[in-house]
């Protein structure tokens, strides 16, 4: 169960990141049951040209401002990536972002 709450807790927070510096206004939609953790997150901002490219370790837009407060290190997808079970990113330039998180809470060994 620490596992689950830890890798959770990582989505959340890239996500609620991500919009704040990259997106616009957003929601933040939470879904727990016994069998999973579902977190749909969704902003109207410039969206992402290239997901693909987004998703690599490294890449990053994040301005000088951001970077002088330690983020921008392109780390945030990839990490939800990695902590989570299933993610679908839906976006297109110029029409908000959409992510959708799922976590399995009934897998051996969470
Ligand atoms: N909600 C969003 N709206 C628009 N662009 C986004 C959004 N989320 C991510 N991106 C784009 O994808 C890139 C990679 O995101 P990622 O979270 O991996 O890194 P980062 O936010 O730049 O840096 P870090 O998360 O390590 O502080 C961003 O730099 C930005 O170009
Ligand atoms: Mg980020």
């Amino acid at each position: 169960m620490p596992d689950i709450i830890r890798r959770a807790s990582v989505c959340a927070y890239e996500a609620e990141i991500n919009v704040v510096m990259h997106g616009g206004s957003g929601t933040f939609a939470l879904n727990v049951d016994e069998s999973s953790i579902v977190m749909d997150v969704s902003d109207d901002g410039p969206g992402i040209e290239n997901i693909e490219l987004a998703l690599q370790e490294g890449y990053s837009t994040a301005s000088p401002e951001h970077r002088e407060i330690g983020f921008g290190a392109g780390m945030g997808l990839p990490n939800i990536k990695k902590n989570s079970d299933v993610l679908k990113i839906k976006s297109k330039k110029g029409s908000g972002t959409s992510l959708h998180i799922l976590i399995r809470v009934d897998k051996a060994g969470g």
